[in-house]
């Protein structure tokens, strides 16, 4: 893994022959360089994974080749001993203004159901590092859905929402009808989806959505400093805590306390959680060892 210094802060690179030592990792764009995507490690202890969609002029939609990317960083940080948490972001004017549209102008349904058509963005809910996205400008379409694949969503204060597939004759299709109703209830998502109307960042608060809203220019580093929160935590026990949450969203309620319970049986058979309680006792600071 290469790993070049880059302003104050360290750009990540897998190298080819690291990602293909890796099960189950796509290689990136030729020349080993992301095009689309900024990737880096921060926080003080360079221990959050930091990924910035890097599309301007299209507004950070999210064409193929930058999904694809994003899956890399994901894969990289997820094997990355040091990282405890991955931050998703984009500009300021936009967090992604949606699937790429004239990507998608001329693709049939036969290319779309034989090609499993936009499966592997899948990827970004199967990290099992805790993923924050921090939502400035415009989150529509996939870049809605995209930070609804998140763990936590803060958003910047001008950002928008929307699903507004409707307008393009189409519908939500990486998880924004199910995902969105998740979280802010039936009316209003159905509101949004039959109506293509968006949602300010209040309202995103307000509705669940988002868990906080951020001054535009402090948004980024907020985000950062929520990972570095979780990164200090065991990321074995973080992983846990995380599967068990998103139980939620699939199990029934027996069926969900019944994984909670095995999970937090299963803490006790680390050191992590031996460390923390002992810490506590000892009235010292945990030091978790991640085992
Ligand atoms: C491709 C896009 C794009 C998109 C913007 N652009 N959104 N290109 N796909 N989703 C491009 C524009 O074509 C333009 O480039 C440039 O970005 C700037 O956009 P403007 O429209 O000129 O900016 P503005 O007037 O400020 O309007 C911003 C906007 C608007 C409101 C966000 O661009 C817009 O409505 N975009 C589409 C939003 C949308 O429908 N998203 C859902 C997509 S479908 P050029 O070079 O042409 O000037 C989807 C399906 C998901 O996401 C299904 C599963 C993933």
């Amino acid at each position: 893994m290469a790993v070049f210094l880059k302003g104050a802060s360290l750009l990540l690179v897998p190298s080819r022959r690291a990602l293909a030592a890796l099960p189950a990792v796509r290689l990136c764009s030729s020349g080993d360089q992301y095009k689309y995507i900024v990737v880096e490690k921060r926080g003080e202890k360079n221990n959050v994974g930091f990924i910035q969609l890097n599309r301007p002029k299209a507004l950070n939609a999210l064409c193929d080749g930058l999904m694809v990317e994003v899956g890399c960083a994901l894969d990289a940080f997820e094997a990355d001993g040091d990282v405890g948490a991955i931050v998703i972001t984009g500009s300021d004017r936009a967090f992604a203004a949606g699937a790429d549209i004239k990507e998608m102008q001329n693709r049939t349904f036969q290319e779309c159901y034989s090609g499993n058509f936009l499966s592997h963005w899948n990827r970004v809910s199967t990290v099992k590092k805790p993923v924050i996205a921090a939502v400035n400008g415009f989150a529509l379409g996939g870049g809605c859905e995209l930070a609804m694949m998140c763990d936590i969503i803060y958003a910047g204060e001008k950002a928008q929402f929307g699903q507004p597939e409707i307008l393009l004759g189409t519908i939500p299709g990486a998880g924004g009808t199910q995902r969105l109703t998740r979280a802010v209830g039936k009316s209003l998502a159905m509101e949004m989806v039959l109506t293509g109307d968006r949602i300010d960042a209040q309202q995103a608060k307000q509705s669940g959505l988002a868990s906080k809203v951020y001054p535009v220019d402090q948004l980024v580093s907020e985000a950062v400093k929520c990972g570095e929160k979780i990164a200090a935590n065991s990321k074995l026990i973080s992983a846990m805590a995380k599967e068990a949450v998103n139980g939620a969203f699939e199990l029934s309620l027996a069926e969900g306390n019944r994984l909670e319970k095995r999970l937090f049986h299963s803490t006790f058979a680390t050191e992590d959680r031996k460390e923390g309680m002992t810490a506590f006792v000892e009235k010292r600071k945990a030091s978790f060892k991640d085992q």
